[in-house]
C-alpha cells in the first residue's frame, strides 16, 4: 500500500460518510420522489455515486470483484453512452425499488470493495487518478444532493425543514470595486491540486481593464429591481430571457414567497422573512444578466472572476446551510458571462470518464466561486461549474463586473 493509497482511502472513507450525513435527517418518503425533471431523488444519488466507482474502477481493476447486482448498472448510470443504456434522468423518481435500504447495502458493498482494492499491492498511477476522480464527482453529488433536497422539501404543502436552528442575521457591508488592469493572465489549473479536465491546460488570456464588486449582490439589491418593475420590462432582458418569464410567468428568484404583502424566503431552514443583506441566491442566468443590465453595469467574464478570487482576499464565511455573508468567500456560485467551452488545447478524461465534461460544452454558462454547500476540499478558484441559463435550483448569485478606461 503506497502512501497515495492511504492517503486515497483516508479521502475515500471520510467523504462516504460525508453523504450519507447529508442524508440522515430525511424521512424514508423523502429518499425517492423528482418533483422536477432535473432534480434527482436522494437515493438515486446515493446509488449512482457508488455506480462510478463499480464502474471506472472495480470491474475492471479488481480481478474478483462481483457486481452487486447486474441491473445497477443501467439503473445508476447518469449519462455515460459508452457503458450502455441508462434510466432518462426525468425518470429517476419513477422507481421504488431498489429500496432505501437495499441502496444502503449497495454503499456498503462498495465500500468494502473499494478498501480491499486500496489496501491491495500498488495500484497504478492511473488507477489512483480514477479513484480521486471518483472521490470528487462524489463531493460533486453532495452539493447537488443539498440543491435536490432543498427543492424536494420546498415542494411540500406542510412546513418542512432539512435544519432545525436558524442561522444568524447576515452583516451589513460596505461595497466597493476592486480595479484591475490591461494585460496578459494566466487561467486554468494551477497543478497544486486536484482538478477536472475542464479547468485544463493552464492558458494566457488578455483582460482589458475592468473592475469587479467586492460585494455579492443582496437580496435587498435585487428586491429594488423587482420594486421597480424590472421582470415586467422587456428592455434589460435578452430574448430568451424574457421569453422564459413571460412563458413561466416568473416574478421573483426561486424561492421567494409573497405572503401578505411580506417578502420571505425557503431556506434549508425552513421558511424565513427576507433578509435583505444575505447574499441573493437561486436565480437565472436570465435573471443575473437583466439584473446587471439594469444596474448599467455587467456579469464578469469566467476569466475576469478567476483573476478577482486569485487575487482578493474574501472573509472566511461561516458553516451554514443558507449564505449569510455577503462579502464571504464561497457563499454563491456566479454566473459569468462566458459561456462553457473548451479551453485553447483542452484533451478530455480518458476511458469512461471522457464523457464526464466535454459533451456538455454546449449552450450552458459558466459560474464560479462555490457556494456554501461546496464541500470542503472540493472548490479551487480555477473550478468551472455549469448550468442552463433558465436554471436557478443551484446556489446561484451575482457578483457585478464593469469596464474602466
Ligand atoms: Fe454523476
Amino acid at each position: 500500500m503506497t502512501a497515495k493509497q492511504v492517503a486515497l482511502s483516508q479521502l475515500f472513507k471520510t467523504v462516504r460518510t460525508a453523504t450519507v450525513n447529508i442524508c440522515n435527517g430525511l424521512a424514508n418518503e423523502d429518499f425517492g420522489i423528482q418533483p422536477a425533471p432535473e432534480v434527482s431523488p436522494p437515493k438515486w444519488h446515493l446509488g449512482h455515486t457508488s455506480w462510478l466507482f463499480e464502474e471506472a474502477i472495480l470491474a475492471p481493476f479488481k480481478t474478483d470483484y462481483k457486481p452487486f447486482n447486474p441491473h445497477y448498472q443501467t439503473l445508476f448510470n447518469s449519462y455515460y453512452k459508452a457503458v450502455g443504456p441508462h434510466t432518462l434522468q426525468s425518470k429517476r423518481g419513477d422507481l421504488s425499488r431498489p429500496t432505501v435500504d437495499e441502496v444502503m447495502q449497495y454503499r456498503a458493498h462498495i465500500d468494502a470493495a473499494m478498501h480491499a482494492l486500496l489496501t491491495s499491492s500498488a495500484l497504478s498511477d492511473n488507477t489512483c487518478a480514477l479513484i480521486e476522480t471518483a472521490i470528487h464527482h462524489e463531493q460533486q453529488h453532495q452539493e447537488l444532493l443539498y440543491m435536490d433536497i432543498k427543492y424536494i422539501l420546498a415542494s411540500n404543502a406542510i412546513p418542512t425543514t432539512y435544519q432545525a436552528s436558524a442561522p444568524t442575521s447576515a452583516p451589513t457591508i460596505q461595497t466597493s470595486w476592486a480595479h484591475f488592469e490591461e494585460g496578459l493572465v494566466d487561467i486554468g489549473d494551477t497543478g497544486h491540486a486536484f482538478a477536472y479536465d475542464n479547468e485544463r491546460p493552464t492558458h494566457k488570456h488578455y483582460l482589458y481593464p475592468f473592475a469587479i464588486n467586492q460585494a455579492l449582490v443582496t437580496n435587498g439589491d435585487f428586491l429594488a429591481f423587482i420594486e421597480n418593475q424590472g421582470y415586467q420590462q422587456a428592455q434589460y432582458w435578452l430574448s430568451q430571457g424574457w421569453d422564459w418569464v413571460t412563458k413561466h410567468h416568473i416574478q421573483q428568484p426561486l424561492y421567494w414567497r409573497l405572503i401578505d404583502d411580506q417578502w420571505y424566503e425557503y431556506t434549508l431552514y425552513g421558511l424565513l422573512p427576507l433578509d435583505l443583506n444575505q447574499p441573493l441566491v437561486h436565480i437565472s442566468y436570465f435573471e443575473a444578466d437583466a439584473f446587471a443590465k439594469w444596474k448599467g453595469l455587467r456579469l464578469p467574464t469566467e476569466q475576469e472572476l478567476e483573476v478577482f478570487l486569485n487575487r482578493t482576499q474574501l472573509e472566511a464565511g461561516s458553516d451554514s446551510y443558507h449564505p449569510n455573508h455577503a462579502q464571504a468567500a464561497e457563499q454563491v456560485w456566479c454566473w459569468t458571462a462566458s459561456q462553457y467551452m473548451p479551453y485553447p488545447r483542452y484533451k478530455a478524461f480518458d476511458g469512461l470518464l471522457k464523457e464526464y465534461n466535454g459533451k456538455f460544452m454546449c449552450n450552458q454558462f459558466v459560474l464560479r466561486g462555490g457556494c456554501i454547500v461546496t464541500p470542503q476540499g472540493h472548490y479551487r478558484h480555477s473550478y468551472r461549474n455549469f448550468y442552463l441559463p433558465e436554471q436557478r435550483w443551484m446556489f446561484s448569485g451575482i457578483r457585478l463586473a464593469k469596464d474602466i478606461t
